[in-house]
């Protein structure tokens, strides 16, 4: 049996909905008071770990608003914990590793995850969430080249620098580790669906840093192995990037059925520059700037509205920000974006 509210799934699969689906990337998080009262100043990675403390979190927003999905609380960092990479996650900040990767020997760090061995928690969370929910749980997992980010900079990085310098390099095992990460990321994306998970998210959030030519040439490959080999995965699949509005038709695969899309560019135009010359459809999430949810209502609205008409009421449209909810947002603001929504785009 599927969950009770099943316009997420139908939208990620462009079929026909009452109202459009919404949820936010960041729904769990420190905008607000229940989850920072319950996580304190520990490091998520420990919240991470107790099945109870992750569907907790998980749930808090759902108890708040009607949204039509909910995410399992964990991290992109958590499959790379697993195989024994040693994160920490700084508040504020991100996450840390203090020993990153440099060379070719570093390939050596990584095995094969093993998700009910190295990730029994994430496993059970999901198993308990599924239980419970009566949304879709979204699984999701980081993108290479946004994971490679962390191990090689060793901490979160605007610039990319070392990341893009290993890349150039035509000596450096750059491939060699993006497969590795596809090969990483597309276990542990294995691992959610077959406990429960009922859509997926793979977040490429620092991809943005590339330029087309190269996101083709050092990316697309390792995005191509990771897709294609959940290809057989009875689950909608998102594809979510920051700052990638100049190379959205290489986001698109056959495995993808939805290209999440930052604030940068309106949805109607998104959607042109996704369809071009392919004639198959794909469906589009997003994409209220985040920071507009900073503004007083009726800015927010008026954007909002914005999103909505752009999008035109076209079947595959997902409601969602541009990227995730900022900590200083006010929960009320979300709340009452989600009640938009819906009252605006029931058919
Ligand atoms: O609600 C959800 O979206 C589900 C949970 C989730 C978290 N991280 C929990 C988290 C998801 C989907 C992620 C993915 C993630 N983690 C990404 C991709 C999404 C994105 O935002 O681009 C990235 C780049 C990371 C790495 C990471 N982890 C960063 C940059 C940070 C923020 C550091 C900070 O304190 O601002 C984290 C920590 C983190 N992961 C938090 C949460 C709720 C906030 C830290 C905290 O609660 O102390």
């Amino acid at each position: 049996v599927g969950p009770v509210n099943d316009r997420l799934i139908r939208a990620l699969r462009r079929e026909p909905v009452d109202r459009t689906p919404v949820w936010f990337m960041r729904q769990a998080g420190r905008y607000l008071p229940e989850y920072r009262e319950l996580r304190g100043d520990r490091d998520i990675l420990d919240a991470v770990r107790s099945p109870a403390e992750a569907v907790e979190i998980t749930l808090q927003p759902l108890r708040r608003m009607p949204l039509d999905a909910a995410i399992l609380f964990s991290d992109i960092v958590v499959p790379l914990v697993g195989i024994g990479f040693d994160f920490r996650i700084e508040a504020g900040r991100g996450p840390v590793l203090d020993d990153p990767v440099r060379s070719a020997r570093d390939l050596d760090r990584f095995r094969p995850l093993e998700p009910e061995v190295d990730e029994p928690f994430t496993l059970e969370a999901v198993r308990l969430l599924t239980k419970e929910l009566e949304v879709p749980l979204i699984g999701f997992a980081g993108a290479p080249f946004t994971l490679a980010s962390y191990l090689i900079e060793g901490r979160p990085s605007r610039t990319h620098d070392q990341t893009k310098a290993m890349m150039f390099d035509p000596f450096s095992p750059w491939f060699a580790l993006a497969d590795a990460l596809a090969d990483l990321s597309a276990s542990y994306l294995r691992a959610q669906v077959d406990a429960g998970a009922e859509a997926l998210q793979v977040f490429d959030s620092w991809a943005g840093a590339l330029s087309r030519a190269d996101y083709e040439r050092y990316v697309r490959p390792s995005m191509t192995r990771l897709f294609d080999s959940i290809a057989d995965l009875d689950v909608p699949v998102i594809h979510f990037g920051v700052g990638t509005a100049e190379f959205l038709p290489s986001m698109r695969h056959d495995a993808v059925d939805v290209v999440g899309v930052d604030w940068r560019l309106p949805l109607d135009e998104a959607w042109s520059r996704l369809e071009d010359g392919t004639g198959n459809g794909v469906g589009i999430q997003g994409n209220l700037d985040p920071t507009a949810c900073l503004a007083p209502w009726p800015v927010v609205e008026e954007r909002a509205r914005a999103v909505l008409s752009a999008a035109g009421g076209r079947d595959g449209h997902v409601f969602n920000l541009g990227h995730g909810v900022l900590p200083e947002t006010d929960p009320a603001t979300l709340e009452r974006l989600v009640d938009l929504v819906h009252t605006e785009t029931e058919r």
